[in-house]
Order: C-alpha cells, then sequence, then structure tokens
C-alpha cells in the first residue's frame, strides 16, 4: 500500500492507500460519516460508511476533533459532486495527535482573533489558496527572469544608507556604528548590472511606514530587477510583460486555488492582453482635477486617486513622468524638461493600487553628485555608488514589484495581511 498526498488522488482511483491528514471538518449521521481531510497539499472528502467498518473505526470517525491528525487508509474513488473530483472510502483511522477546542471553528471570526491565531489561521482553506498563488508568483518570477537571461543577485539587508527615503528606515546598532534595515536593494543591483548586465533580486524589504492601510506591510518582499543598456521606456515593456506572464502561470497552474478564492477567471485573463495604457502625470492631474479630485500638480497621489485613474481602464495602467521632487534622488529628469524624471508607477486594476515603481537612473556623475547633496543625503555614504558613473557609466533602468501587492491583486484578496504567511504591521509584531 503506498503513502499517497491528496493532489496525487487522480492517479490511485479503485487503490488502496494511506494518507496522512489533519480533520478539517466532520459531518455525520448514524450511518455515515463525512470527514474533510486536508493534508496540506489539497483538501477532500472522507468517507466512513457503518455499515462497510468495524464498530470501533466508525465511532473513532464520529468523535474525531477539528485538526485531530490521522493516518487514513482506504480506496480513491472518483466523486464526480465536488469540485476536486476525488474522496475516499475510509477503511481504517488511526489517531496520531489529539486536538481540543480548535479556536478556529467553522463559524465567522473577527481580524484581529485570526490575526492573534495566524499560525493556525493559515490551515484554512483560503489562506492554503492564497500562499498557492503567492509561491506560483514566485516560481514563475524566477522562470521569467531566468529565460530572459537574468542573473539572480542577492544585495544585503543590513545597510549603511538609504536607497528610497530617510523617514522610512529602520535603525539598528552595527557593532561601533549605525546601520539600517534595507528598504530596496536597487543601489546594490546598479552595481551588480553593470557586472552582469541584467540581473534581478528577491527578497525581503522593510519601511518603517507609520501607514495603516490595506496596501502597506512594514516588511514585504520586493523583486527587482536592473538593466544596464537600458532606457526607461524599453524597460516598461518589460515590466507589463512579465506581469502578463504572472498572471497567465497563476492561471495555467493554480485553478483550483482560484476556484477556492471565487477569483474572476475572465478577468484575469483580460489583464494577460498587452500592452497596458500609459498616461502622463500631467494628464492624469487633469483628467483628476476634471472629476472635482482636491490635486494640484506637484502632489503625491494618494490611493483615492491612484483607484480612480486605474478606474478609466480595464486593464493596469503606467503612470509616467511623476515630478521630480516627489521621488528619490536617483531617478533620471526628463531630457525635455527637467521638472519630471523617468519613471513610472504600474497601477493596478480593481483599487489595489501601485504594484510596481520603476524609473531610468542618472547616469552621469556631476549630475548624480548634485542630487545626493540637494536631497540632504551623506555623500561619503553613496561614493561607492557614485563611482559606478565614474567607470564606463551607460543609460540603466531597474525597476521594483512588491510580492505582496502582486498576490493580494491577483488573488482578488481584501487585505495585503492575509498574502504573506506572518505580516509585520504598524501595531503587530506577534505572532
Ligand atoms: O516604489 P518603490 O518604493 O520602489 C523602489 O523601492 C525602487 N527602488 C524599486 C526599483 O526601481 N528597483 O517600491 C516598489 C514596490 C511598490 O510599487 C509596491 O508594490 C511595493 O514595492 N511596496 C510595498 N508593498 C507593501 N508594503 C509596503 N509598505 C510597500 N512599499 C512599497
Ligand atoms: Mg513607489
Amino acid at each position: 500500500m503506498e503513502k499517497i498526498r491528496i493532489i496525487q488522488a487522480d492517479k490511485y482511483v479503485g487503490k488502496k492507500v494511506k494518507i496522512g491528514a489533519w480533520i478539517a471538518n466532520k459531518r455525520s449521521s448514524g450511518k455515515i460519516a463525512f470527514l474533510n481531510l486536508r493534508d496540506g497539499s489539497a483538501f477532500f472528502q472522507g468517507v466512513v460508511v457503518k455499515s462497510e467498518v468495524s464498530e470501533e473505526v466508525f465511532q473513532t470517525a464520529k468523535n474525531l476533533n477539528q485538526e485531530t491528525s490521522v493516518w487514513i487508509t482506504g480506496t480513491v474513488q472518483e466523486d464526480t459532486r465536488s469540485k476536486f473530483g476525488y474522496e475516499i472510502h475510509v477503511e481504517d483511522i488511526d489517531i496520531i495527535g489529539e486536538s481540543h477546542d480548535y479556536p478556529i471553528t467553522p463559524k465567522e471570526h473577527g481580524t484581529e482573533f485570526l490575526m492573534d491565531n495566524r499560525h493556525l489561521w493559515l490551515r484554512s482553506s483560503k489562506q492554503h489558496a492564497i500562499m498557492q498563488v503567492r509561491n506560483e508568483i514566485i516560481r514563475a518570477t524566477y522562470e521569467y527572469f531566468n529565460k530572459e537571461g537574468f542573473v539572480k543577485i542577492d544585495p544585503p539587508i543590513l545597510t549603511g544608507s538609504a536607497a528610497e527615503n530617510t523617514t522610512e528606515l529602520f535603525h539598528t546598532e552595527y557593532f561601533d556604528r549605525d546601520a539600517f534595515l534595507s528598504q530596496s536593494g536597487q543601489l546594490y543591483l546598479e552595481a551588480a548590472a553593470m557586472a552582469l548586465g541584467k540581473v534581478f533580486s528577491f527578497g525581503p524589504t522593510f519601511r518603517a511606514e507609520k501607514s495603516k492601510t490595506r496596501r502597506h506591510l512594514i516588511e514585504f518582499w520586493m523583486m527587482e530587477p536592473e538593466m544596464a543598456f537600458m532606457k526607461q521606456d524599453e524597460s516598461l515593456e518589460i515590466q507589463e510583460e512579465y506581469v502578463a506572464y504572472l498572471i497567465q502561470n497563476v492561471l495555467d497552474n493554480c485553478d483550483a486555488a482560484l476556484d477556492t478564492l471565487n477569483r474572476d477567471k475572465e478577468l484575469l485573463k483580460q489583464y494577460t492582453q498587452l500592452p497596458y495604457p500609459r498616461i502622463s502625470y500631467d494628464d492624469a492631474v487633469e483628467l483628476l482635477q476634471k472629476n472635482d479630485f482636491d490635486v494640484k500638480w506637484g502632489d503625491d497621489f494618494g490611493s483615492p486617486e491612484e483607484t480612480f485613474i486605474a478606474q478609466q481602464y480595464d486593464k493596469p495602467v503606467f503612470i509616467l513622468n511623476y515630478p521630480k521632487a516627489i521621488k528619490p534622488f536617483y531617478m533620471k529628469p526628463h531630457p525635455d524638461r527637467d521638472d519630471v524624471v523617468l519613471c513610472a508607477d504600474m497601477i493596478a486594476p480593481e483599487g489595489y493600487g501601485e504594484i510596481i515603481g520603476g524609473s531610468e537612473r542618472e547616469e552621469d556623475y556631476d549630475a548624480l553628485r548634485e542630487q545626493i547633496l540637494a536631497f540632504d543625503l551623506d555623500i561619503k555614504e553613496y561614493e561607492w555608488y557614485l563611482e559606478l558613473r565614474k567607470y564606463g557609466s551607460v543609460p540603466h533602468s531597474g525597476f521594483g514589484l512588491g510580492l505582496e501587492r502582486a498576490v493580494t491583486w491577483i488573488s482578488g484578496t481584501e487585505h495585503i495581511r492575509e498574502s504573506i504567511p506572518f505580516p509585520r504591521l504598524l501595531n503587530r509584531i506577534y505572532p
């Protein structure tokens, strides 16, 4: 008899197998018990018929508590009534670990309660589905960038300077000096791009942002490609191709998860159609003003503004060329006007907000030096970064995709806290 995982059931129809599982749920009558079994790979039904098993096994089945772990022995059968398509006719049950008073019952629970029990909440079918979408996005990311000839580079997490904005830094001690947790690997990736041409990173980043919104995490994972000899408009083409690739792979490989999440697959299909629309920051301000938003040129957009702009389109939209004053020091100014930079944010549809931020980088030594000073940054900390512009500087561009923003959007989840196993939020670092 083989030990299998639930996900392999289709290959064992009619065969007797052994499965290690937890009891996700159970209902029973005098003659039959239905066990909702989960083993991490999938959920399916175990059927225990009183007349087919010993009295002892039937009583065991009837008394099983939620989340008790068991060895189930039985025969796999087709089950046309379930979406999964298979079930197991149970012959024997061996209890491995008892479970009593499991806190997350099938009834509704409040968010704070679920967050306090995140270590257990992860077991529920919705969370299971979201983690599968997350895993597929990670898998497809590596596949896409490897296929395109990028080299994975791991920038440091402990850094001596700010990559994005000095107000959002997590401070720590580094022996006798200060250090900060990385907000972005970009500056190091620029160095690596000058060594390897096309590179990408995928790792945790940290922002001490006092934002408590459904889009903000304190610790999140970012995927950052950086490309030498690449202008901003070429980078936009890679961004849209990459995002469409992610969505197509989730559609192809996470069908059951999308069903569990009730995600509209037709909408997702629509998002795989390229190109994505582009609107300039200038035009976006005008559009917002015409629609009674209280914004003036030079303001950054908040989530109501982003959502309104996104609603004008049926796919993600790029907002191009923001004012220089509201973007980081490293961005290259537009060649025809000095007040905007060569950058773009990709805004997801359905109110999910910015999922990518990217730009062309300033490649001129003097111009970059001036910018570092203008932003009041400590020039000593950026000497190495400036040197990249001294030895064969080339046009280069890159971008960063927030993994959890992408997971939240593609899985159709309301809040970003469910897109990462253990979210770090403004007022939460437990569990
Ligand atoms: O727009 P950001 O700040 O860009 C950078 O960090 C650049 N250095 C990237 C680059 O060009 N290499 O962040 C990039 C993305 C955002 O578009 C968003 O998806 C995500 O990171 N992000 C967050 N996700 C969750 N919680 C937060 N607090 C986030 N801040 C940014
Ligand atoms: Mg941004």
